[in-house]
């Protein structure tokens, strides 16, 4: 088995901040020590990698993507290979993606759909979290079937009504089902209802450019939902994981839950951190590249969603990567903001951009590891495996230059998409060599790893709850 030394690394990672060397063997980390140490592993390696003025951290665990996921009379546009490869350049090393389940059709065929999607094409390690789109007895039984099998995580939808919307009482059986089976409940929580209708007045009124997307999907109606989805996981007596929080309403209902001990994590994404409604009101057609949802808010919310980042209100910072071009899909609604597919591209861009957030002060280095890898990783069943970087983990793990400067545009991201949500923004910070599994997939700007190289993670059952 091949052995790579990288040595003369500031190892970074939740828990730690140590100068050290890090030893990989096969597809795992052996030993990590200090420099004098692991000068006595020189002669046994076949490859060492400089990693002086550089961090050693762990790969990326993006716990929400939608790679080639049907939506809005489209599909994204990233496949498992091109949105594998993008996540690999931007040093993300796992990606959770969602399988979807069909209304009428069983988890099964809607799992092994995403399987045949996914197997053979991937970069990086992948795994599933399924969408409940029809929770029937049938249903409900076979998420027994899918936590033996490494899914152990659903989401369902209060938002979107007639596609993959839920009503209060089919989410409550599902919680009620994960309280039995360790399964973790995950919530796009919006009352779709109460924004159909004010969907419906808006068009009615003739207002149809992409900023009223951000005005009918009102933040009350984030935080009412995210209030009524806890209440509903308090009655289960099930954990409850939130999605894409970007109201600081809905923030006070995960702080407000959580100090009353209660099994409740939010998750956050880059763009509810670093955009906000006045790109979704960019002139002419613009704004529909921003078009996502829960959707993005006023530059205010900003402050309560990175108070709740350094608080551990909000624990997890994921993409919900759902890439859609400009030019013949978002194009879709240019005449009703309505039928805009929801979803911005992001899955290479996260780590640069907490890295930046670390650099402003939002949040320390540690922390940086700890909502991009570590604790999605414990999140959703991948410790220590992935997340971390520790003797016998996977030898994920990027060599970042907290040095490099770069400009963030579609004409140089890996992503198949036809522009950038951040096209023209400077950060300073960036994946330098790339290991996944002790595999070195990308370095010196190119991908170099073999075709195919992820493989399916089954996972755990979330480590968090008490
Ligand atoms: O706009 C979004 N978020 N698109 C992806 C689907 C979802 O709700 O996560
Ligand atoms: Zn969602
Ligand atoms: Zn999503």
């Amino acid at each position: 088995m091949a052995r790579t030394l990288i040595r003369g690394g500031l190892v970074v990672t939740a828990a730690d901040e140590i100068p050290a060397d890090v030893l990989v063997d096969g597809e795992r980390i052996a030993a990590i020590a200090a420099p004098e140490v692991a000068e006595a592993w020189l002669p046994d390696a076949d490859l060492v990698l400089d990693a002086t003025g550089r961090y050693v951290i762990p790969g990326g665990v993006d716990a929400h993507t939608h790679m080639e996921m049907p939506f809005g009379g489209t599909v994204a546009s990233d496949t498992f290979e091109t949105g594998t490869r993008a996540a690999a350049f931007g040093g993300t090393t796992t990606i959770i993606d969602f399988a979807i389940q069909q209304v009428g059709g069983s988890l099964r065929a809607g799992l092994d759909a995403w399987h045949a999607k996914a197997a053979g094409n991937c970069a990086v390690d992948y795994a599933f979290h399924m969408i409940l789109a029809d929770i029937d007895a049938a249903a409900l039984k076979e998420m027994n079937l899918l936590v033996a099998e490494g899914v152990t995580s659903f989401k369902m939808f209060m938002a979107y009504p007639g596609v993959l919307y839920s009503d209060d009482g089919r989410i409550l059986r599902a919680m009620q089902r994960a309280a039995e089976n360790g399964a973790l409940p995950m919530m796009h929580a919006e009352n779709g209802i109460a924004i159909d209708v004010l969907i419906e007045q808006a068009l009615a009124a003739g207002r149809t450019a992409p900023r009223v997307h951000g005005e009918v999907r009102k933040a009350l109606l984030e935080a009412e939902a995210t209030h009524r989805a806890i209440q509903l996981a308090r009655v289960a007596g099930s954990p409850l994981y939130v999605v894409h929080v970007s109201a600081a309403e809905a923030v006070a209902e995960l702080t407000a839950a959580r100090d009353l001990g209660l099994n409740v994590f939010g998750e956050t994404c880059p763009q509810y951190l670093f955009l906000s409604t006045d790109d979704l009101a960019r002139p002419g057609f613009e704004g529909a590249k921003f078009v996502c949802s829960t959707p993005l808010r006023p530059a205010e919310h900003q402050a309560a969603l990175w108070r709740g980042l350094r608080g551990d209100d909000l624990s997890v910072v994921s993409t919900d990567h759902c890439p859609f071009c400009f030019a013949g899909q978002k194009d879709l609604g240019r005449d009703d903001f309505s039928r805009i597919p929801n979803g911005l591209p992001g899955v290479e861009n996260r780590m640069d951009l907490l890295h930046q957030a670390v650099l402003d002060g939002h949040i320390s280095r540690r922390r940086w590891i700890e909502l991009a890898c570590a604790t999605p990783a414990r999140m959703f069943g991948l410790y220590p495996r992935k997340g971390t970087l520790a003797p016998g983990s996977d030898a994920d793990l990027v060599i970042y230059d907290p040095a490099a400067e770069q400009t963030v545009s579609a004409a140089t991201h890996h992503m198949n998409v036809d522009y950038s949500a951040y096209e023209g923004r400077k950060l300073t910070g960036r994946a330098e060599t790339v290991l996944s599994r002790g595999t070195v997939v990308v370095t010196g700007g190119r991908y170099v790893g073999p075709a195919g190289h992820g493989t399916f993670l089954p996972r755990a059952t979330c480590q968090y709850l008490t």
